[in-house]
């Protein structure tokens, strides 16, 4: 309770900070502060599916349609969100966690109006965060609520606590899964985990390197009953991408597919998650200025719990 009593304290210190807009002589004028980020995890059980791509391109996407976005690149150790952009970023998370810089300081702004957060690959400190350095980073995550509208985070593959922290963070989870029989079963094992921890997280399913709409469909259908069924949680279906060669190209290229391949099969596929995304980020913030709550607070506090 301690700590939850000191996040509580936190929040409120900036929140108020955040709402004085105006000073006119000696009155203050205030506003309420409503434009807060929505946070995606966007996560997966087996590695290699396609999550850094995915949030890469979608948050282009996202941005090109009139959203704040942020990327937080949450393979902690293993940080791959600045090559798919082909960005060299000089400070990373791991100066943060060593405190020599602020998470404000080492944001990277990108040609395509995404920002970044880049991590540090190899660097062992972010792989074995303890487990008051990892509250202490999600605390920080208030600092850049105001500043975005929405923020991807790109989280490393499997059940570690580090990617649980941030789907558990998060207003709700993308689980990205391939047709491969093993990837449908470690996708399940992870919703399974987050199920088990009646953290509360909505989460979606994207079926990514598919050949068509029916595969897609069979794939997603057999995870949403499998959850429904032993977990008792509905799990949404929330789109495919296909199996395009270019996304490959493009990596080596070091420009995202969006970018390079405009028309190419996976950027139309992004284009129509990107609006499925905006649609609910909308309404997840009008339902929030209906119930003028403070959601990342109410995360944050269950997180402690
Ligand atoms: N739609 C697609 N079509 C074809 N190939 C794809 C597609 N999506 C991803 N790939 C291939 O899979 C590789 C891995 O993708 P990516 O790095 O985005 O996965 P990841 O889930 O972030 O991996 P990790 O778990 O290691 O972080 C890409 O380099 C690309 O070659
Ligand atoms: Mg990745």
């Amino acid at each position: 309770m301690d700590q939850a009593e000191k996040l509580r304290e936190l929040v409120k210190a900036k929140k108020s900070e955040t709402e004085i807009i105006e000073t006119k002589g000696e009155e203050i004028y205030t506003l309420p502060s409503k434009k807060t980020a929505k946070i995606i995890a966007v996560a997966s059980g087996k590695g290699g599916v396609g999550k850094s791509n995915f949030t890469v391109n979608v948050a282009i996407e996202l941005s090109r349609l009139g959203n704040r976005v942020m990327i937080l690149d949450a393979d902690l150790g293993l940080a791959n969100v600045d090559i798919i952009f082909g960005i060299n970023p000089k400070y990373n998370l791991s100066h943060v966690i060593k405190e020599e810089k602020d998470i404000k300081d080492i944001i990277t702004e990108t040609e395509y109006g995404v920002k970044v957060i880049a991590s540090g690959s190899g660097v062992k400190e972010l792989v074995n965060l303890s487990n008051q350095q990892r509250q202490q980073f999600i605390e920080k995550l208030i600092e850049i609520e105001n500043m975005v509208d929405i923020l991807l985070i790109d989280t490393g593959a499997g059940i570690s606590k580090n990617t649980l922290s941030f789907m558990y963070a998060s207003d709700y989870s993308i689980i990205i899964t391939t047709p491969e029989p093993t990837a449908l079963m470690d996708a399940y094992g992870l919703i399974k985990v987050v199920t088990l921890s009646k953290q509360n997280v909505p989460m979606k399913l994207i079926v990514n390197m598919v050949n068509s709409k029916e595969e897609a469909k069979e794939i997603s259908s057999r995870v949403v009953l499998l959850s429904r069924r032993f977990l008792n949680t509905f799990v949404e279906p929330y789109g495919l991408i296909y199996r395009d060669k270019n996304v490959l190209n493009s990596v080596m290229a070091q420009k995202p597919f969006l970018v390079l391949y405009p028309a190419t099969k996976a950027s139309e596929c992004i284009k129509e998650i990107a609006q499925k995304i905006t649609k609910r980020i909308s309404s997840l913030k009008s339902e929030e200025e209906k119930s003028d709550n403070n959601s990342l607070f109410k995360r944050i506090f269950n997180f402690f719990k």
